[in-house]
């Protein structure tokens, strides 16, 4: 039988909190020092969010956009001196809506969260439902923690339908930080399966590559993995054909960020070499994202891979490990194609291909199988 999200709920606690909104304050963790410093910082501004997101303090696609939502409601606290009426308040959401959404360019769960908070501000404007400015703060402030609890379910469904495929004394691959870290949550998509699983007493273990430049698989995921007593090897990111060629792992789960119609994933750079070797060698491939995370109307080259600073690929925390001036190419996302994907898992259900047909159907509510 399986278990009910409310079950789970009562008896896992996350061992992280990415993200607090306390006392009208958004207080992140930041991710760019973990896990050898534990340092909290408070944003003030949809600006103060946007330097945030863009300098990897917070991260991860899911975390993104929870921070913009309450970005959007810190636009109308940090500027209340100024906004004297409704109208007012809209130019306020819509400039901090742009602001934030320049910060980084391939996450769709960051202008999803700045667009459902702008909606909600002009829907309930426009139906009567708030009056005043200060009636319209309740409201986004109860919509962005809505965009958090609905992302905490979606975590907790996700993991229950991924630990469906898991066995006892499966080990699973996985790419970069799809932890609670990069939800914000502390319990994550790629990872939520593994967690359930050893919750319930299953003895499962991760094979965790490095992930550079930024490290999330060494710095975040191993963190998050060990904290919660699961088994975990850290890899550098060129053993990943290795490990699978001698069948060290059996399944390989990753998240994303951003995730078309078709079926095309977009994640952490290195995702789609092990969704190739994966297939090569009949390893199944699975990408978990919540429905946030789907872009049903771009198409595969419409969608901006980012590129990072070269000296991000030059230095490893600050240390040289070449010459100051080798060109680099430095892009932080990749693309896998939906042949290479065995299935997407969402809060919805499981997606199987074809997914041209599929993705439309679950993530619009038809459900999943
Ligand atoms: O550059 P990052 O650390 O923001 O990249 C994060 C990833 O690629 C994650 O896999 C993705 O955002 C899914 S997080 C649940």
């Amino acid at each position: 039988m399986r278990i009910s999200i409310d079950e789970v709920k009562r008896i896992y606690k996350p061992k992280v909190k990415p993200i607090e909104w306390r006392d009208n304050r958004l207080i992140i963790l930041d991710q760019s020092k973990v896990p050898f410093e534990t340092i909290y910082v408070e944003l003030h501004t949809p600006q103060d969010v946007a330097d945030a997101i863009r300098s990897m303090k917070v991260r991860g696609a899911p975390a993104i956009g929870i921070t913009a939502a309450y970005g959007m409601l810190l636009s109308l606290l940090s500027s209340m001196s100024k906004v004297s009426d409704l109208n007012d308040a809209l130019r306020v959401l819509e400039n901090a809506k742009r602001i934030m959404d320049a910060a980084r360019p391939t996450a769709v769960n960051l202008p999803w969260a700045t667009g459902r908070m702008l909606n909600k501000a002009k829907s309930s404007i426009s139906n009567g439902s708030v009056r005043s400015v200060k009636e319209l703060v309740d409201a986004l402030k109860a919509e962005a923690d809505a965009v958090f609890n609905e992302e905490y379910d979606a975590e907790i469904a996700m993991g229950i339908y991924g630990m469906e495929k898991l066995n006892n004394g499966d080990s699973i691959m996985t790419q970069c930080n799809a932890g609670g870290l990069a939800t914000g949550t502390g319990l994550g998509t790629a990872l939520a399966p593994v967690k359930l699983a050893k919750l319930m007493g299953m003895e499962v273990s991760m094979f965790v590559p490095e992930t550079r430049p930024w490290l999330q698989g060494a710095r975040l995921t191993v963190y998050e993995l060990v904290m919660e007593g699961i088994d975990t090897t850290l890899i550098t990111d060129t053993a990943v054909g290795l490990v699978m060629y001698k069948g060290m792992v059996n399944h390989v789960m990753v998240g994303a960020d951003r995730i078309l119609k078709d079926g095309h994933v977009f994640n952490k750079v290195g995702t789609f070499k092990e969704a190739v070797i994966a297939h090569e060698l009949g390893i199944p491939f699975y990408a978990l994202a919540p429905s946030s995370t789907f872009d049903l109307t771009s198409d595969v080259n419409d969608v901006k891979i980012e590129e990072r600073d070269p000296n991000e690929v030059r230095l490893i925390r600050g240390v040289p490990i070449t010459l100051s001036d080798v060109k680099v190419y430095n892009p932080v996302f990749d693309v896998t194609p939906p042949r290479y994907v065995t299935a997407i898992i969402t809060e919805k259900g499981i997606i199987y291909p074809p997914f041209d047909k599929n993705v439309n159907r679950v993530i619009n509510g038809g459900g999943g199988y």
